[in-house]
């Protein structure tokens, strides 16, 4: 049984047709490239998975693994590596796939360490969108749904490690244990 009360935001069935587009959108701009994507772990993965199977181009992925200092709801903006890449980027059309840009802290912090890598270029893919939180001079070229100020879980995302194995996007209403 999963702890606390959680309200959908987002069916399965919205997420899946906006997922659909997004590959659409992410395919008639990279025609005849490889562009290489980058799942920002771990809430980016079920989007990773879905998106990339809407594809019809030939894509590469790798994954990276950060981690920003502060509490489980709140991102400070200092952000460490937990997993790097497995391969150079130069030169290559890279996507970041992100799950939400909140503060957008981390994406800018990723943004900067990704560009100082010699990208041929670099784009981003998020599902989510809280412009109402952002801080940081950062937004999505390619983005799902914008959503209000709520702290959400499911597809992917968590509180605390739970939750991401929600099949819809909910809404967490209790922060309980
Ligand atoms: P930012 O640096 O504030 O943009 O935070 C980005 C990261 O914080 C995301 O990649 C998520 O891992 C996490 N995050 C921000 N908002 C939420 C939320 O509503 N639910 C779950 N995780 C969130
Ligand atoms: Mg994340």
């Amino acid at each position: 049984m999963l702890p606390g009360k959680t309200k959908v935001l987002l069916t399965r069935e919205q997420i899946r047709k906006k997922v659909k587009h997004l590959a659409a959108d992410i395919a008639r701009d990279y025609e005849g490239k490889k562009p290489l994507l980058i799942c920002v772990l771990k809430g980016a993965v079920v989007f990773l998975s879905d998106l990339m199977r809407n594809l019809s181009i030939s894509v590469e992925i790798d994954f990276m693994a950060v981690s920003s200092y502060g509490s489980s709801t709140a991102s400070s903006g200092v952000v460490r590596i937990l997993k790097d890449l497995e391969a150079s980027i130069e030169q290559k059309d890279v996507i970041i796939i992100e799950d939400i840009v909140d503060t957008g802290l981390t994406l800018s912090y990723l943004r900067e360490n990704l560009l100082s890598r010699n990208p041929g270029s670099l784009k981003i893919a998020s599902l989510l969108d809280k412009p109402e939180r952002r801080v940081a001079d950062v937004e999505p070229d390619y983005c799902g749904f914008r959503i209000p100020d709520e702290f959400v879980v499911g597809y992917g995302l968590d509180y605390d490690e739970k939750y991401r194995n929600l099949p819809d996007l909910c809404i967490l209403l209790e922060f309980g244990k």
